[in-house]
């Protein structure tokens, strides 16, 4: 088939919106699937996807449909994960099409991400084909969304295609519209190979499957190939296309879409953006895009018995074999023993590793509060990164300090405004811009740190709102801020586990908050025991736990000599769960508690 017929597109949606399900219907309608097949929503593999209802992995499908023209036309969707955790893989998927289904619920109307995931799709230059979706809603209002289409994302209203995935109206007419305004793919005239690697798989009995979409040139079993990023070369042992199995082929060939697979051990040989080639004829350069996924946010991993050290250790290698994207080093802490320093994409990416530790694994782990990384250049000039209190430089070293921002798209209700803006401020941020969406609701748009939305912002907002807001957002760069290290003194001496990197305006605050939160986990001693919130030796707040008056046993003297027993037994089992510091003994369950809750 020649390369005029392919199309290759991707659907871009908010949560919810229909994607799943307009994929389903396409692959039905051009006979990809079968209707019982598509009720198990082929394209949600993972258990965990399809419960916290996001599309994590990218899963291309090849579909052949012939169109009114009569010409029969090869179209290759490409899903996209639905979470700014991981933009880098829509973006690299975005850039592997030529055009976008931008999918609006015609019944919620744009919403903070389709703001976000536009930005994505017109950043790869793709042609948008607006759909608007679930018009057989009785709230549905498709007048108001062209409307919208047109005033916030200055789409031509005309364009937008009305449509109901679920009862199956308007698919016909999308996939017409693919075929007639989706350009097709044009090759490099020099022919010589170039496909990207959007994404890839780990299958434990073929190694790493590499997601590709081919630019020029053509791939096929027993070819040598080579990556750009590392240098590597290898022999290609098949390819095929996902219809939507992974299906084997005799090549791909420009324009395709399809996978790889090439004796790779790991997922991070297949680094996703990077340029596959041919090793004796290679093209001069690679494709551009291609950036080395960094890790957002870290966090310290620490198993509950320190006996599993060796198992968790084993279970993080497994998880890194298929998720490149996730890091981990060793590191021990006196407060929690051995365990790791972890790096992820972002919230959602740690919470899917943890949960994914605790199910796939049976691993029960301690994690710590979630830290991102912060730029430093010393008096000295040297540059640092610091993603670890621990190694925080002394104040006295430090010339300026930069932590990363976002920017954040927060649609609401009108009438939530004011608190919003309240909360973007308390989270050191501001507003940039603020747009009247519908006689309802508001997009604000704001700049703030990545520290301040990591935990509870989006808990906040929804809460605020009732349900009703939604946010999204993206990556903005580095900005200088006044960031301290706060330690936290138990009776004089530093515990380094609640050591935290706090903007200095919000260490007061913070530390009375954390010293709260201790004084109500730590046991009484024999003594009174301080609990101090301290930046670079000035205490910031503190808080104290009275001394203890009677022993336990003493209320039991002449009583019940069982009963005496067992509380002497208990004290001994609470003992051996507890950690000393100094003089005081701090069980290990306080650490899991303040750490838990931040
Ligand atoms: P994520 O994978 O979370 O991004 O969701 P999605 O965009 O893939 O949405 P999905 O297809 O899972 O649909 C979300 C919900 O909307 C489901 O309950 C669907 O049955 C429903 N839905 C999808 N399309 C329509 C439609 O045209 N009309 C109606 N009434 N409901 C629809």
């Amino acid at each position: 088939m020649p390369t005029s017929l392919t199309r290759n597109f991707s659907i871009i949606a908010h949560i919810d919106h229909g994607k799943t399900t307009l994929s389903d219907r396409l692959m039905e309608f051009t006979q990809t699937i079968t209707e019982r097949e598509s009720s198990a929503q082929l394209l949600d593999a993972m258990d965990l996807e399809r419960e916290k209802g996001i599309t994590i992995k990218s899963h291309p499908v090849a579909m052949t449909y012939k169109a009114k023209d009569g010409q029969t036309y090869k179209l290759n969707l490409l899903d996209t994960p639905g979470h700014v955790d991981f933009s880098y893989e829509v973006a690299r998927s975005l850039a592997a099409c030529e055009g976008a289904i931008l999918m609006v619920d015609a019944a919620q109307g744009v919403e903070a991400q389709t703001v976000a995931n536009l930005h994505l799709a017109h950043a790869q230059n793709l042609v948008i084909l607006p759909v608007l979706n679930k018009i057989d809603l009785p709230a549905a209002d498709v007048e108001k969304c062209r409307r919208q289409l047109e005033d916030i994302l200055a789409i031509p209203a005309e364009d937008a295609i009305p449509a109901s995935a679920k009862q199956g109206i308007g698919i016909e007419e999308i996939l017409e519209a693919v075929v007639q305004r989706v350009p097709a793919p044009v090759e490099n005239p020099d022919k010589l190979l170039r496909a990207s690697v959007f994404d890839s798989i780990y299958d434990t009995y073929r190694g790493v499957v590499s997601y590709v979409r081919v630019f020029s040139g053509s791939v096929k079993k027993g070819q040598r190939v080579k990556l750009f990023a590392t240098n590597k070369t290898y022999e290609v042992k098949e390819v095929g296309v996902f219809t939507p199995k992974m299906t084997a082929r005799e090549k791909l060939v420009a324009g395709d879409v399809g996978y790889v697979i090439a004796n790779m051990k790991s997922a991070d040989e297949a680094k996703i953006g990077d340029t596959l080639t041919d090793s004796t004829h290679p093209c001069p350069e690679p494709l551009p895009g291609y950036k080395e996924i960094q890790p957002m946010v870290f966090s310290g991993i620490y198993p509950v018995e320190s006996s599993d050290y060796e198992a968790l250790k084993t279970a993080m290698g497994k998880l890194q074999i298929n998720d490149a994207a996730f890091t981990f080093m060793s590191e021990s802490s006196t407060a929690l023993g051995f365990g790791f320093r972890c790096g992820f994409l972002g919230l959602l990416h740690m919470e899917i590793i943890q949960e994914r530790l605790r199910r796939e694994f049976n691993m029960d782990v301690i994690s710590t509060y979630p830290s991102v990384i912060y730029q430093v250049t010393l008096t000295d000039g040297s540059e640092l990164i610091v993603d670890n209190p621990t190694f925080f430089p002394e104040a006295q070293t430090i010339q300026e300090i930069r932590e990363p921002i976002v920017n954040v798209y927060i649609m609401v209700p009108g009438e939530y405004i004011g608190d919003m803006m309240q909360l973007v401020l308390e989270k050191r941020g501001e507003v940039t811009n603020t747009e009247t969406i519908d006689d309802m609701r508001v997009m604000l748009s704001c700049v703030l740190p990545l520290s301040e939305i990591l935990v509870d912002f989006n808990d906040k907002l929804k809460s605020m709102t009732r349900g009703y807001g939604s946010m999204d957002y993206e990556h903005a760069g580095y900005r200088a801020a006044k960031m301290v290290k706060m330690d936290m003194l138990i009776a004089g001496d530093p515990v380094e586990a609640f050591s935290t990197i706090v903007h200095r305006d919000k260490a007061e605050s913070y530390g009375r908050m954390l010293a709260g939160k201790l004084k109500d986990v730590i046991p009484q001693h024999l003594f009174v025991v301080a609990i101090q919130a301290a930046v670079g030796g000035k205490i910031v707040a503190r808080e104290s736990i009275s001394a203890m008056r009677k022993n336990v046993t003493a209320k039991c003297y002449g009583g019940d000599i069982t009963r005496k027993r067992k509380l002497l037994e208990k004290q001994k089992e609470g003992k051996k769960k507890m950690k000393m510091f100094g003089k005081v003994n701090i069980p290990q369950d306080a650490f899991i508690k303040v750490l838990k809750s931040g």
